[in-house]
């Protein structure tokens, strides 16, 4: 078939590639001409791995393509819409200027028949406003909405490999459409779910919801276990073992980032709030402060670990991205913690495999070293925020060696605490003595 995506950031480029790689002939679109570039010499515009195999692969075979010309789109019959769809700028709501903006640009090109298929996340009753302006442009073209569950790191895969799909359609004809899009997959036995439209976009938002709530659920029982001398990591696994919880999202730690669960839970309360229904999901505030206390959580027991005198002593902060196998920085959990730190007067040595260039865009004001053995020699104290394998496979002995720290902060649960302990570490994690 012939597709085109709109937007070619993290889920375009990610959904375009791996559609050209399943068979179809692919054109995307973006607006800024160095992605686009950089694109098309398949070199992705940002880390995730698996990705420049595609892009190469698929690119090799010449079914995909990328332009800032959106009038390539003529050719395609589907038309995918992956642009972003942001906090805004006053608020929590999402802000859907880049949604609407790609909806009128494709215009012009629909022609009878054609799909739009909108993938970014949305507030529901987008897509009900969208297909009405469909509908009266006249063109003959139609909308679906089919929300897209990729984790960074994983995207390829979850994109080839589906968990399940959903397509909310406003067209019985649509399904075909998407089928065929989706042949491998389907051909697969992936779960598929065909619904309406409204259904659809919350499938998404209450996915994520749940996935937050998971986490600040563990993260909550950690502040409880933090004041009783509970382990946080043996209750989990506790719990865990009753398949009605399961033990996956059940890791505490310094909490969640990245660009989906905190702006989507964000915007799932402005959107509840405006239909009147804010209190169905009122507890996704409270989601959301257990989650940034834990960040609070961190710095505090840095602080305490430097005798409540933090200033001019070097902290060695180990991972800046918002979870490791990603450059993605965005409302980074560990990015804040070392902003945190220095905010009080220490020397942060911030280092991490993939995530400096687009830390220090956002905080200039930190130190950035691509050699952990930088950031940990002479430091006063080490912490580790994201669980890259590099750090976690740290050997104790030599870090006590180079640094001048006794104290060593897990903010993940993810070091070998008898390890550490062993080494001579004063160890310290998450909901956990
Ligand atoms: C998430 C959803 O998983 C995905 O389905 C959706 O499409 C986009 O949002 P992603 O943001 O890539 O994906 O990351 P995810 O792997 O879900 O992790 C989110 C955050 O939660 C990370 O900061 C991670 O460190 C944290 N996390 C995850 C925990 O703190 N504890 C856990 O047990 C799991």
């Amino acid at each position: 078939m012939k597709l085109s995506v709109i937007g070619c950031g993290y889920l375009g480029a990610v959904h375009a590639s791996a559609m050209a790689e399943l068979g179809h002939e692919v054109v995307g679109i973006d607006v800024d001409p160095s992605k686009v570039e950089a694109l098309q010499a398949g070199r992705p515009p940002f880390y995730e791995p698996g990705l420049p195999e595609v892009l190469t692969s698929a690119g090799a075979t010449g079914r995909l393509r990328f332009s800032t010309d959106i009038a390539e789109v003529a050719d395609a019959t589907v038309h995918f819409i992956a642009v972003g769809t942001p906090q805004s700028a006053d608020g929590y709501a999402a802000d859907l200027k880049y949604v609407d903006a790609a909806i009128e640009a494709l215009l012009p090109y629909l022609k009878e028949g054609d799909l739009i298929v909108g993938k970014s996340t949305v507030p529901v009753g987008t897509a009900r406003r969208l297909a009405d302006r469909i509908a009266e442009s006249g063109t003959g073209a139609r909308l679906a909405w089919n929300p897209e569950f990729l984790r960074e790191g994983y995207a390829v895969k979850d994109t080839i490999e589906p968990d399940r799909l959903v397509y909310g359609v406003g067209d019985e004809r649509d399904v075909e459409v998407l089928d065929g899009v989706y042949a491998t997959a389907i051909g697969a036995g992936t779960p598929r779910i065909v619904t309406d439209y409204a259904t659809a976009e919350l499938v998404k938002v209450a996915a994520n919801a749940f996935l937050a709530t998971k986490i600040s659920f563990i993260n909550a029982m950690a502040e409880i276990a933090e004041v009783t001398g509970a382990d946080i990591t043996s209750l989990a696994d506790a719990i865990g073992h009753d398949a009605r919880i399961g033990r996956r999202f059940l890791n505490a730690g310094v909490g969640f980032g990245g660009g989906c669960l905190p702006k989507d839970i964000r915007a799932f309360t402005a959107r509840a709030e405006e239909l009147g229904r804010g209190e169905s999901v009122a507890f996704l505030k409270e989601v959301d402060a257990i989650n940034l206390r834990r960040r609070v959580r961190v710095v505090d027991l840095a602080v305490d670990a430097l005798g409540g005198a933090p200033y001019g002593k070097k902290v060695a902060v180990l991972g800046v991205t918002f979870k490791p196998h990603s450059d993605d920085v965005r409302d980074s959990p560990a990015l804040d913690v070392a902003v945190q730190l220095k905010g009080l007067g220490a020397d942060v040595v911030v280092t991490d495999p993939e995530g400096i260039d687009n830390a220090r865009l956002r905080h200039p004001q930190l130190l950035y070293t691509s050699a952990t053995e930088e950031a940990l020699r002479h430091a006063d104290l080490v912490v580790l925020v994201t669980e890259w394998p590099e750090y976690v496979g740290l050997d104790p002995a030599h870090v006590k060696s180079i640094s001048r720290a006794s104290v060593i902060i897990d903010g993940r649960n993810a070091l070998d605490t008898e390890a550490w302990k062993a080494a001579g570490w004063s160890y310290v994690g998450m909901g956990r003595s």
